[in-house]
């Protein structure tokens, strides 16, 4: 997939899944395959939000989050007990930092097989119970599931998920038709293959009989390239014969894991493509090779999950994350960036990884924040929770054996976080509405470089410290130590661009580049004029959030013009046929409110409008003496 073009875009996309790798080199670009077939995808542009849209919409739009999605994510390899679970609930409670979901890692599981609960450590009433008061708090829990399945050799193990997988022939298999066993947490570990019709049902019921157990919001799907940590079949190293349809298969193509062009594999110095992951040489029940399909593993996954959760929560939107995704994977999943380290280097790198996955039609996107490995640092992980806060997707997620790097552990932190995320939280409506926009229209990013909003100013190009939110707000985060200055950029500025300071209010004067204050705790957000952006009060939870009654924020360009929307609905359901459009426009001194239709989700009021901008620089007008009057029509600002 390639976006290209400075002014008028166009993009290619090469539609294969098989094994890849791109030269960049000075002056070239090289895609090199090992197989498969050359499908080239043309998108016209002319502008960038124009190829982006016309790639994502061909591949599938990504699928719309529940709006709960949008809230604090907690994480940790390393939350060993259900008491610790509810202590960190707590202490988020007491810091007064907001937090949606608490996640498990591997810590739940029993010998980390999936589908277990390690029950003394996770006693069935205490667990229960904390999820049951969990889930009355307006919280949420999101447990992770491995792709690899523990497979007992001794064949006296009472592990029924596995057998039952065995007797429905779900795994992928060595060339003997023996069950592929490689290694990953729990010890020797089979494959579902999930392309088969026979995994899903497997799967959904597994899932299903586990969620009575644990009452599971969501799943986060891991280790899914799939990973193995041996070398081929370790587990069971195969002892016979190819079969005849394996032969067949390979025919002309010889050794699988040892091809004569390897590809810069970084994983092996010996150039064997089993190293890491499932061998090329695997085979799916329909006989395909792992080798070509690879890199469909974690999308398989994700849409066999999707459908399974679709299974257990009938008619509500399901949240997948996913490590592995491949070019569609956003119809079923989000990602985050994982196994980054606690490095300046890993925050920084965050916001362009961000852009790709929009790119990729995936815009629900977080890094783990703070950092995965090594030990987070205090003011690194202040700023890192602030430019976290204004991700799609914002978790915090850590390794096991790493000091605690939750927001409440250090009291600047915590105080940034506070803050942070209080703008994050007035802003999920607008966050949600993008999403929408993106699922139910035209596919475009959430967070969005400098130079895809304004296409025609080479000054831009390649900048991946600032980012805008949609069109309307542009984020100046600090991602380096020891300073309390930032250099932003406010594009269009020195031409009739219009920026209002986010937490002033105030009209930023001067030139396109300045250096900002940003002391610690500090993240200078910018209003762009032209846009109508609706905030909510911020509750603890989202839920208690979306209640709030709507506030506009209508900054003016410099014709007194401004724009905007608001896509409301239950935040859970799939059917979005309820679901309403808002449209604001600001114009001539007036505002005018219409709805894509009559009846639906009806948003709360609107109690409050901010005007930046027109002739009185700043006005504010306050509805909230009589608030059930004002939905829709027109008023006047000035
Ligand atoms: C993988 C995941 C990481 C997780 C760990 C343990 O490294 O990427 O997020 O914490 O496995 O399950």
């Amino acid at each position: 997939m390639s976006f290209l073009g400075l002014g008028s875009s166009h993009a290619v996309y090469w539609r294969t899944s098989s094994i890849q790798e791109v030269l960049i080199e000075d002056k070239s670009l090289t895609w090199r395959s090992l197989s498969g077939i050359i499908d080239l995808y043309f998108y016209s542009g002319p502008t960038i939000h124009d190829a982006i849209s016309q790639f994502v919409t061909s591949i599938g739009t990504p699928a719309l989050p529940p709006y709960w999605a949008l809230g604090y994510h907690q994480s940790r390899w390393g939350y060993g007990t259900v008491g610790e679970l509810n202590e960190v609930v707590h202490k988020f409670k007491e810091a007064n930092i907001p937090l949606e979901t608490i996640w498990s890692d591997i810590d739940y599981m029993e010998n980390h097989r999936d589908f277990t609960i390690d029950r003394f450590r996770f006693p069935e009433a205490e667990f229960t119970r904390f999820l049951q008061t969990l889930h009355y708090n307006g919280h949420h829990y999101i447990p992770i599931v491995d792709t690899g399945v523990y497979a007992p050799q001794n064949g006296d193990e009472n592990y029924p998920v596995y057998f039952d997988g065995l007797a429905d022939d779900v795994y992928l298999k060595n060339p003997d038709g023996s069950v592929y066993i490689g290694e990953v947490w729990p010890g020797p570990s089979a494959f579902p293959d999930f392309f088969a019709n026979s995994t899903k049902d497997w799967w959904t019921k597994a899932l299903k009989d586990w969620y009575r157990d644990v009452q599971f919001d969501g799943i986060w799907l891991d280790k899914n390239e799939p990973t193995s940590h041996c070398m081929g079949s370790c587990g069971k190293p195969p002892t016979g014969e190819p079969t005849d349809e394996y032969l067949e298969t390979i025919e002309g193509r010889g050794d699988v894991n040892h091809p004569p062009y390897v590809i810069n594999n970084i994983r092996d110095e010996g150039c064997d493509l089993a190293a890491h992951y499932v061998a090329p040489n695997a085979t799916h029940q329909d006989g395909s090779l792992e080798f070509d399909l690879h890199n469909l593993y974690g999308y398989s996954e994700s849409k066999v999950t999707y459908e399974s959760l679709l299974d257990i929560f009938p008619g509500k939107r399901p949240f997948v994350l996913s490590r592995s995704t491949h070019t569609g994977s956003g119809k079923y999943s989000v990602h985050w960036g994982g196994d980054n380290e606690s490095k300046w280097s890993y925050l920084q790198f965050s916001i362009s990884q961000a852009f790709s996955f929009g790119l990729f039609g995936i815009p629900f996107f977080g890094a783990d924040i703070c950092g995965f490995s090594g030990n987070a640092e205090e003011e690194m992980c202040s700023r890192w929770m602030q430019l976290g806060a204004f991700f799609p997707f914002y978790r915090n997620h850590n390794t096991v054996g790493t000091i605690h790097q939750e927001p409440y552990c250090w009291e600047s932190v915590a105080e940034a976080t506070r803050n942070a995320t209080s703008i994050r939280y007035s802003l999920l409506s607008y966050y949600y509405t993008l999403l929408a926009y993106a699922n139910l229209k035209d596919g475009l990013p959430v967070m969005r470089a400098l130079s895809w909003v304004f296409p025609g100013d080479a000054s831009l190009f390649g900048i991946d410290s600032q980012f805008f939110i949609g069109d309307a707000l542009l984020i100046t985060p600090v991602l380096e130590p020891n300073t309390d200055k930032v250099e932003a950029l406010f594009p269009g500025i020195d031409a009739g661009e219009v920026y209002y300071d986010w937490y002033t209010m105030k009209k930023v004067s001067g030139e396109p580049r300045q250096a900002l204050d940003a002391p610690l705790g500090h993240i200078p957000i910018h209003i762009r004029g032209g846009n109508i952006i609706p905030v909510h009060v911020p509750g603890y939870t989202t839920r208690e959030t979306k209640e709030n009654p709507i506030k506009l924020i209508v900054a003016l360009d410099e014709n007194n013009f401004a724009e905007g929307s608001l896509f409301w609905d239950d935040g859970e359901s799939l059917d979005t046929k309820d679901s309403m459009f808002y449209k604001y426009r600001a114009e001539g001194g007036s505002l005018f409110v219409q709805s894509s239709q009559d009846e639906g989700y009806l948003a709360p009021t609107i109690d409050m409008i901010y005007v930046l901008g027109g002739p009185n620089r700043f006005k504010e007008i306050d509805f909230t003496a009589n608030r059930d009057q004002f939905f829709m029509g027109v008023i006047s600002l000035y």
